[in-house]
């Protein structure tokens, strides 16, 4: 676990997404242990529509125990892209959404993510983390709107990439930064430190039935259990017919990576690089490349995570789960 001096302060920008709830669940487990507080959660498209990726968000945090979060609506990127509900489901969350209560947070009545965005950074210079798990589109548009905007942050944390393995979404490109590779541009180039956790480590991390099984078991009656093991078994049949797994009988948590990186750093290693995205290609659009050929006349933008310790990483986890879980309601 990592020692901070403050708790760190947390927006999280995100396109809810099995993977994201999963790191949504972690994130409130952790703030319900004092171990973090969530200022904000902004939300983009991608995954699904930013109609539906709003509502999820809502929903999980009223599960999740923190209903009073305040949540950012996204604005649509002004291109068709093919959006991932064959992976996630047609509502983002398994198509288990009429399971659950209605959002209480209002779509029309909310803030834009990017507004919130430039509001909080504003008011806290250097405090916030801003973890990233979307496409980069609020970002990209926090920045266009207040240039320097993303200096402020203390952190910028993104989930997103594919260097020394094939993309998700073509052959060369990960889906986050393939959907609006042109706000990831501007993001790459908005500050020297941005840490990026690829495909490179995310796709080592399979969450398997066993792993919902062993937490549920700590409350098995919870409406929280019941929808992660319901939510578990849906992105597994995706994973598998879409062959994200290899055949291995589990689901990739890419975006949790950004977590463990956070809150448990001992997990991963890392290397300084400068990062930058192909935004015009015909077949390479959203590849993310390296340039290591000199540092110094070329600095880095980036450090990126090259290992992770799967097996550490999943006990950080499922405890940290087990405890928002046992601790429901209360
Ligand atoms: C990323 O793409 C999305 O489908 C996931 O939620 C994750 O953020 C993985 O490439
Ligand atoms: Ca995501």
């Amino acid at each position: 676990m990592a020692k901070f001096d403050r708790i760190p302060k947390i927006i999280l920008d995100t396109d809810p997404g099995g993977d994201d709830i999963f790191a949504l669940f972690w994130l409130q487990s952790l703030v319900k242990q004092g171990l973090a507080e969530l200022i904000a959660v902004t939300t983009a498209g991608g995954n699904v529509s930013v109609e539906k990726t709003f509502s999820s968000a809502s929903r999980i945090l009223s599960l999740g125990g923190l209903p009073n979060v305040e949540v950012g609506r996204g604005v649509a990127v002004g291109h068709s892209r093919d959006d991932a509900a064959h992976i996630h489901g047609s509502d983002g969350m398994g198509n288990l959404s009429s399971q659950l209560p209605n959002p209480i947070h209002s779509y029309e009545a909310t803030r834009y993510s990017e507004d919130i965005l430039i509001e909080r950074l504003n008011q806290m210079p250097g405090e916030i983390t801003v973890i990233a798990i979307a496409p980069l589109t609020n970002l990209a548009a926090a920045e266009k709107k207040s240039p320097g905007i993303l200096k402020k942050a203390k952190e910028i944390i993104i989930m997103g990439g594919a260097f020394t393995c094939p993309g998700n979404v073509t052959p060369h490109a990960e889906f986050n930064l393939w959907f609006d590779s042109e706000a990831a541009e501007i993001v790459l180039e908005s500050r020297c430190d941005l840490v990026i956790t690829s495909l490179d480590i995310t796709r080592q991390l399979i969450f398997t039935r066993e792993m919902a099984q062993s937490i549920a078991q700590t409350n098995p009656e919870s409406e929280l259990a019941q929808f992660l093991l319901k939510l578990c078994e849906f992105m597994i049949g995706t994973a598998l017919e879409y062959r994200e797994t290899n055949g291995v009988s589990g689901f990739l948590v890419h975006d949790a990576a950004t977590l463990g990186y956070l809150f448990y750093p001992e997990t991963l290693l890392w290397k300084r690089a400068k990062v930058q995205i192909e935004t015009r290609g015909e077949w390479t659009r959203g590849q993310t490349l390296i340039d290591d050929r000199n540092l110094a006349k070329q600095p880095a933008n980036t450090w990126i995570a090259t290992a992770i310790d799967d097996a550490r990483f999943f006990t950080n986890l499922t405890e940290d789960l087990k405890w928002l879980i046992k601790f429901e309601k209360t």
